[in-house]
């Protein structure tokens, strides 16, 4: 599901956008000033501009109506002026599946649409008021900005591009390459639950590849599962372990083994990044911060080795983090783990390539998955984020699970012992 919002000042060209957006992908189309109440379009007609408490009923209108669409499990594009963030709100909202489209041009080009247009209700006189009014939208809203001044058909190709390659939520989801090769592979996803890892076992699902997963959290694994039965693909198996326990690890392994068949993707995805204060680091804490960041990684590698090797080769691919290189303080075990993961990876690497099994590390930078958004994501901290990356949007798990798959399959196959970073150029 989608809702999309064309906005823009009058003239922009925001009716015939959102309406070859909703013709082109099988959308309805919902005209926003045909929700004015009678007493605003007489204004409007009038020359008089609307004031905010015009408005407010007015954009519920129009909110009301997309919440109708996305409960009816349709998608919808949105054509209203929106010029204002207070508006935008209520629009969008904190609705996972809306997305703003913003129709960007200068003034001169505007004015130049309106002077020829007819039968509008808004006089072109009032473009300096819109002018005045629009707020363009910030990164934080995370716009998609079509540069009007090209063909409207071409606004609307543009507009479906971004669309297209844009992640939207987890109810909707870009779209991915496919790679023949991760079809039928038995694929190993530790920490598949939630977050990334939960990403890297649907995409692995998505391309027909045979995924099992662990973790500890039981509750997560029934909701992930249950959310691929619904999209019709084939189950994942999961195996509750406690990767900290190492028996219990490699007993995982070798039953999944024993169920699909060797291993030939490995995706050393768990960890935990609670931050702590060095001052209150025990001896039995630093241990267990390493056996839930770095020990299990290499264990999980030493016990798939051998099926990998058996089937003639395999991708291993470890997590890192940006956070040490970006000298983060504040979790020094957890820094120091992934720091490690680094050096593990380049290890092994040359271990196991004699055998062609490929050993990567990927080095996420902050990526919004769901625990990250409820314990660290402050509209400061996220300012920070935006100033420090060269990418202005932030990033989500389906940005490292595009990475994953690239490393797993076999387009990378000559690519071992490397580190990836996915961070938005924020290192
Ligand atoms: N999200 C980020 O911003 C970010 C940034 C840098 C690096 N990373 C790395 O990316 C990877 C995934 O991150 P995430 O944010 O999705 O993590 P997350 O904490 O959201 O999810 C980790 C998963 O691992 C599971 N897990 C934790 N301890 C476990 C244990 N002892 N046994 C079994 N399962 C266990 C959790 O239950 C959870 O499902 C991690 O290696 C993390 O360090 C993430």
């Amino acid at each position: 599901m989608t809702i999309a919002v064309v906005m823009g000042v009058s003239g922009s060209g925001k009716t015939t956008v959102a309406a070859g957006l909703a013709s082109q992908e099988g959308w309805i189309l919902l005209e926003g000033d045909k929700f004015h109440p009678a007493a605003n379009v007489a204004k409007m007609a009038a020359g008089l501009p609307l004031t905010d408490d015009d408005r407010w009923p007015w954009l519920r209108a129009i909110a009301a109506r997309a919440d109708e669409v996305r409960a009816a499990g349709q998608s919808a594009a949105i054509a209203c002026s929106a010029l204002k963030r207070a508006y935008r709100d209520i629009l969008i909202g904190d609705r996972p599946d809306a997305v703003l489209v913003y129709l960007c041009g200068s003034k001169s080009v505007i004015a130049g649409r309106v002077a020829v247009r007819t039968g509008h209700f808004m006089p072109p006189a009032l473009l300096d008021s819109q002018f005045a009014t629009l707020e363009e939208p910030g990164p934080d809203e995370n716009p998609i900005i079509v540069d009007i001044g090209d063909t409207p058909t071409a606004e609307v190709e543009e507009a479906i591009r971004q669309l297209k390659a844009r992640e939207t939520t987890e109810s909707g989801h870009r779209v991915f390459a496919t790679y023949p090769s991760l079809y039928g592979r038995v694929v190993l996803v530790t920490g598949g639950a939630s977050g990334i890892g939960a990403e890297d076992v649907t995409q692995f699902a998505r391309q027909g590849a045979n995924v099992a997963f662990l973790d500890i959290d039981d509750t997560a694994a029934s909701r992930l599962i249950e959310t691929l039965r619904q999209e019709g693909l084939p189950q994942p198996l999961y195996l509750s372990c406690d990767l900290k326990d190492i028996p219990a690890l490699q007993a995982a392994i070798a039953e999944i083994s024993r169920l699909l068949g060797a291993i030939t993707v490995l995706v050393n995805n768990a960890a935990n990044d609670q931050r702590h204060a060095f001052e209150d680091v025990t001896v039995e804490f630093w241990d267990e911060r390493m056996a839930t960041n770095l020990r299990h990684q290499f264990f999980a590698i030493q016990a798939v080795a051998p099926g990998m090797r058996a089937a003639g080769g395999g991708s291993i691919i470890n997590f890192g983090s940006i956070s040490w290189h970006a000298s983060q303080g504040g979790m020094a075990a957890y820094t120091t783990a992934k720091a490690g993961v680094e050096g593990l990876t380049k290890g092994m690497a040359r271990d196991l390539g004699v055998h062609g099994i490929r050993v990567n590390c990927i080095i996420p930078g902050w990526i919004m998955t769901q625990r990250q958004i409820d314990q660290w994501l402050t509209p400061e901290a996220e300012e920070n984020l935006l100033r420090a990356q060269c990418l202005k949007t932030k990033l989500v798990p389906a940005d490292v699970a595009g990475m994953v798959l690239w490393l797993a399959s076999d387009d990378s196959r000559m690519c071992t012992s490397q580190l990836w970073i996915v961070d938005g150029g924020q290192l």
